[in-house]
Parts: C-alpha cells; sequence; structure tokens
C-alpha cells in the first residue's frame, strides 16, 4: 500500500511552539522535506523554529499565532492556513493537562482543557475534512493519549478529553472510510509519557520524573507519530510499554485498571 507523501506539500500542525509538536515539525521538514504552517500561542518560539528550519532545510516554514482556547481564533487558524497555502495534512497535536486533586475544581482551567485537546480538534478536523475532500486529497493526524482508554485518577478532565478526542476520531474514520480511495485519510496516535513541558506545567513530573525510562524522547514519539501517519494508521501506540499497558487495561477487569492508575497517579502527599 502506497504511503503518504509529504514532500513540497504543505503540514499544518498545532502545538508546535515545544514538545512533540515542536519534533514532528523538524522531523518532517528534515525528513519528509515537507513546508510547514506552525501554531501555537508563542509566537517568538515559533519564529525561531521557522528560522532554525528554513536555514538547515530546503522548505518553507509559515507562522500562524493561535490561543485554540479561543472559538474564533480557531476559525482564523483555519481561514488564515488555508489562504496562506494548500494544505495537504493537519496534525491536531496542541494539547495540556492539569494534575491534583479533581476538587476543588477550577473550572476555568478544566475549560480550557476540554476546549484545546478536544473542541479545537474537533472544530479543526471537521472544516479540514470537508476542505480535503473539496480538494480531493488530504490526510488528519489527530494526536490523542494512552488517557483517551485509561481513567487517569488526578487527571480527570484531561483523561474525558482525550476520550472525547479518540472516539470523535475513531468514529469520523468508520464515517469517513469510503474516501480513503480518494485519499483523505485519517489516522490517531496514542502516546504514553513523553519528555515534554507539559510534565512539568501540569506538576506531573513531582510524583514521575521527567527522565524516568517509561517517558519517551519527543524526537523519538515524533517519529513514530511520523511514520505511523505515513502508514495511514487509523490508530497507532508506540512503544512495547505502552501497547502492554493497553493490553492490559483492556483485559483486566476495569475496577483493578482504575486502582492501579489511582496508584500510579495518586500524588505525592
Ligand atoms: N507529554 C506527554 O507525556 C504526553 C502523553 C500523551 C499524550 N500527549 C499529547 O501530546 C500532545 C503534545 O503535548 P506535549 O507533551 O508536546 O506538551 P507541550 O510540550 O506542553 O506542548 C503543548 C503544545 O500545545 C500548545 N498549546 C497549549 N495550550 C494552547 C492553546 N490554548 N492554544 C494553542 N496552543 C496551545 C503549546 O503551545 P503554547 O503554549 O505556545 O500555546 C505547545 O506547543 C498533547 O496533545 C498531549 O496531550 C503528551
Amino acid at each position: 500500500m502506497a504511503k503518504l507523501n509529504f514532500e513540497n506539500r504543505w503540514v499544518l500542525i498545532t502545538g508546535a511552539s515545544s514538545g512533540l509538536g515542536r519534533e514532528m515539525a523538524r522531523h518532517i521538514a528534515a525528513v519528509e522535506k515537507a513546508n510547514l504552517i506552525v501554531t501555537a500561542r508563542r509566537k517568538e518560539r515559533l519564529e525561531q523554529l521557522k528560522k532554525e528550519i528554513e536555514s538547515t532545510h530546503p522548505v518553507r516554514v509559515e507562522v500562524l499565532p493561535a490561543d485554540l482556547n479561543r472559538d474564533e481564533d480557531v476559525d482564523r487558524l483555519f481561514k488564515r492556513a488555508t489562504e496562506t497555502a494548500e494544505v495537504y495534512a493537519l496534525i491536531n497535536n496542541a494539547g495540556l493537562t492539569g494534575y491534583g486533586k479533581t476538587n476543588p475544581a477550577d473550572m476555568d482551567a478544566y475549560e480550557k482543557i476540554m476546549n484545546v485537546n478536544f473542541k479545537a480538534l474537533m472544530k479543526l478536523s471537521l472544516r479540514f475534512l470537508s476542505y480535503f475532500i473539496e480538494r480531493g486529497n488530504g490526510a488528519l493526524l489527530n494526536i490523542t493519549s494512552l488517557g483517551a482508554y485509561i481513567p487517569i485518577p488526578y487527571q480527570n478532565v484531561y483523561a474525558a478529553s482525550k476520550h472525547a478526542a479518540r472516539v470523535f476520531t475513531e468514529g469520523l474514520f468508520r464515517e469517513y472510510h469510503a474516501y480513503r480511495k480518494k485519499g483523505v485519510f485519517i489516522c490517531s496516535f496514542a502516546p504514553g509519557g513523553i519528555r515534554t513541558e507539559l510534565l512539568h506545567n501540569s506538576g506531573l513530573d513531582k510524583k514521575h520524573p521527567a527522565d524516568s525510562p517509561f517517558n519517551m524522547k519527543a524526537d523519538v514519539a515524533a517519529r513514530k507519530a511520523i511514520n505511523a501517519f505515513k502508514k495511514k494508521k487509523y490508530v497507532s501506540v508506540p512503544g512495547a510499554v505502552n501497547k502492554l499497558a493497553l493490553f492490559l487495561a483492556a483485559h483486566l477487569p476495569r475496577h483493578l485498571v482504575t486502582r492501579a492508575a489511582e496508584f500510579i497517579y495518586r500524588p505525592p502527599e
């Protein structure tokens, strides 16, 4: 089966200012020789990435800052990206979590998590799918998480947002299956822990240090994500440990799975 070919095409990546998104951008430019539209809130980081990539690879990088917590920014991103270039692929990668007891609730923080991790992903997926179908080709990659399959006490809203992103993407995959023959593909990537700023920003690194052997390096995760995307995998889980965790979660009684997750994520006293 032919792989996706990104060469000389344009790929839009959300959450490209750090972590997995930034590494996917670097990988796509270096290995796939594709042009990039990078977005996130931190414009300076994106400009830095543009400079770095354009000075090392013969590709173009366009910077479109957006706050995906804001509906109007999501709509504007679609408009500006499609005006900037013919977008061949969208990678919905931007995401955040919070760590700690779910109550007392910080509703603003929870809304942000739902807006960025699910609502923006949902809106951009639908906008771009229509665009891809109209143009006769295109590919969508939604980044979910192991937390899209397993309840995660102390990160409940994050896990809920990722479950939503997963079932939404899996349902879309089936609904749009006939379009694969026409060159439109829907894929997802569900990593476990990755050594990125997300661990520090959420406070998760207080429980599990970022350099734990269970956390994948961001460049390794990025390479696996793009290779799976090229193979049009509708769900890809990187790494033997993550695959084992998913297998156990699917086969053990649910009460044991949730108990183990509570133990693994219980915040330090
Ligand atoms: N790290 C892990 O252990 C892990 C595990 C499983 C899944 N994932 C998933 O992998 C994806 C990437 O996360 P990461 O680990 O690379 O984290 P990261 O280094 O913290 O990067 C998150 C990215 O999302 C962007 N972002 C956050 N809030 C945003 C907003 N309101 N508007 C626009 N962009 C926003 C950030 O950019 P700005 O701050 O500049 O806006 C940043 O570029 C996420 O979907 C995450 O859920 C991560």
